[in-house]
């Protein structure tokens, strides 16, 4: 993930850390490294399914996409990121299965291509597209020709005198009439030329593209808050300077092939971060899935801890192990996986290799109120994040402010309770009547309630369905009477030892 350069900051100081003698930062930049906060227009924005921009962006642009396997909205977000622009992913009402998906085989997908008056229904709508005057339009190329939703969602609005510029991704089939096929369902709109990209296309052709349609945002100046969730970007500003994605994989019991294939759902799916550990036994996994998914290394947020005891009496030699088996250049953030003998050692070993660059940010896990008291005035580098076990029956709810209050990002685990504790959690009641009145599952539900308390997610899978699930958290918005009944939920009941 990107570091927030140095050169273009203005940092000023919003936060204490008394602990560390550092100060949480406002950082200030230009859009070229925008980190925005929206926080506040983010339930406008969750209702409308599309993100609210910022008021400061060049243009009123939305960029709707339609993605059945992820490669179309990678690009998508890429050019929104670009464009500071807001974005909008048409999901079928009825999603389509690999088995719909399967083509010349005569199922949906073929079925629905070959009909000329299909038009697949779609869940939700964007309700402020008045607001928007150009429209980015992403989809794949199915048999030679956009897929019939996107016919669903031109006819859904008016885009008299909105430009629309269309782009598609293919196996190798090129943008062929897809688009110009398009224009009758939209005949007041300023169609441009569209074009098709690969899967994978680097950012910087994506923006030479851009560039070519004119598009390219002003330098305006755009701030960002440590700590705050900008649901846009779906990332958070770190005390290090770092962005993270607020919503990833944690990797806890999944070995080798089945780490690998669930890092690189992860990845396909659009997801950025990555927790893994010395004691998961899988950072060669993760470091493999990295290398070989054609997503820049820079996108990608990768955590790793070493453990108490042997790796903690001789840190250097662990970090370096670490290195090592991930073997992807550097470590985004590395923790401490408990308190233990040496831990401060370790930690100030750490810090060396902040200072060589082969680490970016650093951090604790399983560290309390009483731990980090003892713990921050002995350290130089204050912990980015800290990762506990965070779940609506052990929510943590003294501990959470305190942490963030030091400026420092907290990040939960077993968000569905642990092993043995998931299908009570998940069937819960209260739960699941939320997760009835928004159309989305219990999983759902508890990971927006922890993004809602500016909690960062992992949940651990290795269903790449469940893993697609776990990112789908922007369509919908917990309200505060729906919060309250989730965290009177509070059990105090730890599920794991630490
Ligand atoms: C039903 C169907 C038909 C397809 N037809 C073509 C095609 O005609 N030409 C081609 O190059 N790729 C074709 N593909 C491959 C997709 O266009 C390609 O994998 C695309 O990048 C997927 O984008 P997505 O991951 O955003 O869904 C087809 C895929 C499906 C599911």
């Amino acid at each position: 993930m990107k570091r927030l350069l140095s050169g273009i900051l203005v940092l000023t100081l919003i936060l204490g850390c008394p602990a560390c003698g550092r100060n949480a930062e406002q950082t200030e930049l230009t859009s070229g490294e925008r980190a925005t906060s929206v926080s506040d227009t983010e339930s406008e924005s969750e209702e409308t399914g599309a993100g609210e921009n910022d008021g400061e962006n060049m243009q009123n642009v939305l960029v709707a996409y339609f993605s059945a396997t992820g490669t179309t909205k990678a690009l998508a977000e890429t050019a929104a990121d670009l464009l500071h622009a807001d974005t909008y992913e048409i999901l079928p009402q009825d999603p389509y299965t690999d088995e719909d998906l399967a083509y010349y085989t005569g199922g949906r997908a073929d079925k629905e291509q070959n009909d000329p008056s299909a038009r697949p229904e779609i869940s939700g709508s964007v309700e402020t597209m008045g607001q928007y005057d150009t429209i980015v339009l992403g989809y794949p190329i199915w048999h030679g020709q956009a897929p019939k939703i996107i016919c669903t969602f031109l006819e859904s609005y008016d885009f008299t005198g909105k430009t629309i510029l269309p782009f598609c991704t293919s196996h190798s089939s090129g943008i062929g009439s897809s688009a110009s096929n398009l224009h009758a369902l939209a005949p007041g709109a300023n169609w441009l030329d569209g074009k098709r990209f690969a899967a994978g296309t680097s950012k910087a052709e994506i923006e030479s593209w851009l560039d070519e349609n004119d598009m390219t945002p002003n330098e305006t100046t755009v701030s960002a808050v440590v700590g705050e969730f900008d649901f846009e970007k779906r990332t958070v500003l770190l005390n290090s300077g770092y962005e993270m994605p607020i919503m990833g994989l944690g990797t806890y019991s999944l070995s080798d092939e089945e780490c690998y294939n669930s890092v690189t759902a992860l990845l396909k799916s659009g997801g950025r971060l990555v927790d893994t550990a010395y004691m998961y036994g899988n950072e060669a996994a993760v470091g493999r899935a990295v290398r070989d998914s054609g997503v820049p290394r820079e996108e990608i947020f990768v955590i790793t801890k070493i453990y108490p005891g042997e790796q903690f009496a001789n840190p250097e030699k662990a970090i370096q192990e670490a290195l090592d088996k991930l073997n992807i250049g550097y470590i985004d953030m590395m923790l401490l996986h408990h308190p233990g003998e040496n831990d401060v050692k370790a930690y100030l070993a750490m810090e060396k290799f902040v200072e060589d660059g082969k680490i970016h940010s650093l951090g604790l896990s399983n560290w309390y109120v009483e731990e980090l008291e003892e713990f921050l005035p002995q350290v130089h580098i204050p912990p980015a994040l800290v990762q506990n076990e965070i779940h609506p029956y052990y929510q943590e709810n003294d501990v959470i402010p305190y942490i963030q209050n030091l400026g420092i990002v907290v990040q939960g685990w077993y968000p569905f309770g642990g092993r043995g504790h998931t299908s009570e959690l998940l069937g819960d009641r209260v739960i699941s009547d939320i997760a009835k009145a928004h159309g989305v599952t219990s999983a759902q539900v508890i990971l927006r309630w922890n993004l809602q308390k500016s909690v960062v997610v992992i949940p651990g899978s290795s269903n790449p369905d469940h893993i697609r699930e776990n990112l789908d958290l922007f369509g919908f918005a917990l309200s505060d009477a729906e919060m309250r009944r989730i965290n009177e939920l509070d059990r105090h009941e730890k599920h794991d030892w630490y």
